[in-house]
């Protein structure tokens, strides 16, 4: 055997499929998923049939699958006809009515939303669902990141034939709903649980597949990316590793990836997240524990609550004291464009969500 036999050529990657590693990817099929997905589907059934739609709610932990159960669903209906508009929302991304409803006309098509106010857009919108024949499936991700209700007033009162799915990481997030639109709502809910040691392995092992070349991963190596992925009960952690084991072992030029690129990727996830706690000064920590209690709110609150903690930074220095915290991946922040400009909203990690169960 030469002694570069095991020595990947430049330009050479250990990756077939990149893509298949990126958190939005979504697969053919998903597996351990049909009992949620076959909920879904129910709910959206009577619109093939021109009768209006039921609704449900949905919630669980971070990395799951549940925005990737609903799309998959999404999908199917888009091939299945055209009589059904699928409109998929991310609340995070739009969190007014107003950027909500010019989110479903560009959806549908519609592209004459300048100039017009948001009571205009909801009845372009409804005379273009309300069709004969036509009907709309709503998926809402991320709804607890609405910061408005309207607009689902606005589609449960003015959309005739509708299906609307709303997903939520907080079970509890449903009480908080306005009893106008929970009425009109009445949606089943449905918890999605955590997957067990076996799927968890089985879904990681498709997602390996799709991504790398046969025989690339040492079995050991493997095994140890699926149970670390149970541990931590989160497939996209779990992809995280799969793809940093693999660009450690690239970065020695090797051609297998191995247990000890593995020990190195989790170095890194660790790093990233609960190591460093410990070094943080005290009022980073004090504000640290701020967000995690808070998650979710636009700096200036954030401040306001800060202050009346008896926190002594200025704005300033807190808006500083933030930017580190996010730089060392202890939080997370998010620059949403608002009527008023733009602000930026402060959140916890995702594998905090865990932690408090
Ligand atoms: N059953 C499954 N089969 C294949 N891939 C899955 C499955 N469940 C989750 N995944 C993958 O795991 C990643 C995270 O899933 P997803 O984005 O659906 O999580 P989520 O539950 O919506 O999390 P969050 O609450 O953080 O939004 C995605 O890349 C998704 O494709
Ligand atoms: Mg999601």
């Amino acid at each position: 055997m030469g002694l570069f036999d095991n020595v990947l050529g430049g330009g050479e990657s250990l990756i077939r499929n990149e893509d298949a590693l990126d958190f939005e990817f979504l697969p053919k099929v998903l597996p351990h998923r049909e009992k949620e997905q076959k909920s879904i589907a129910e709910c959206m059934k009577p619109l093939f049939q021109g009768r209006n739609g039921k609704n449900i709610v949905m919630h669980g932990p971070p990395g799951i699958g549940k925005t990737a159960a609903a799309r998959h669903v999404l999908k199917e209906v888009e091939e299945k006809t055209d009589d059904i508009h699928p409109i998929y929302i991310n609340c995070w991304q739009c969190n007014s009515s107003y950027q909500i409803i010019v989110e479903i006309c560009d959806q549908l098509g519609y592209r004459l939303v300048q100039n017009k106010k948001t009571t205009d857009l909801y009845k372009v919108v409804a005379s273009m669902l309300n069709k004969d024949g036509k009907s709309a499936a709503f998926i809402f991700d991320e709804i607890d990141k609405a910061e408005e209700y309207d607009f689902l007033y606005f589609i449960l009162n003015d959309v005739y034939r509708k299906s609307v799915c709303l997903i939520t990481n907080f079970d509890t997030w449903l009480m908080s709903l306005d009893h106008r639109i929970k009425s009109r709502m009445m949606p089943q809910t449905m918890a999605f649980k955590q997957y067990d040691e076996k799927e968890t392995r089985d879904i990681m092992k498709q997602r390996m597949g799709y991504a790398f070349p046969p025989g690339v991963w040492e079995e050991k190596a493997f095994d140890k990316v699926a149970s670390k992925t149970f541990e931590l009960k989160d497939i996209r952690t779990g992809l995280f590793i799969m793809r940093e084991s693999a660009l450690v072992a690239e970065s020695q030029s090797k051609k297998r990836i191995e247990v000890p690129d593995v020990d190195k990727a989790l170095e890194n996830v660790e790093n990233f997240s609960v190591k460093k706690k410990e070094d943080l000064d005290e009022p980073s920590q004090e504000i640290l524990s701020l967000v995690k209690d808070h998650s979710g709110l636009k700096i200036g609150d954030l401040y306001k609550i800060y202050e009346e903690k008896g926190g002594k930074y200025t704005y300033k220095t807190f808006q500083r004291k933030i930017a580190e915290l996010d730089q060392n991946s202890f939080i997370s922040t998010k620059r949403l464009k608002g009527d008023g400009g733009n602000t930026t909203v402060v959140e916890k990690k995702l594998t905090d969500f865990q932690d408090k169960g």
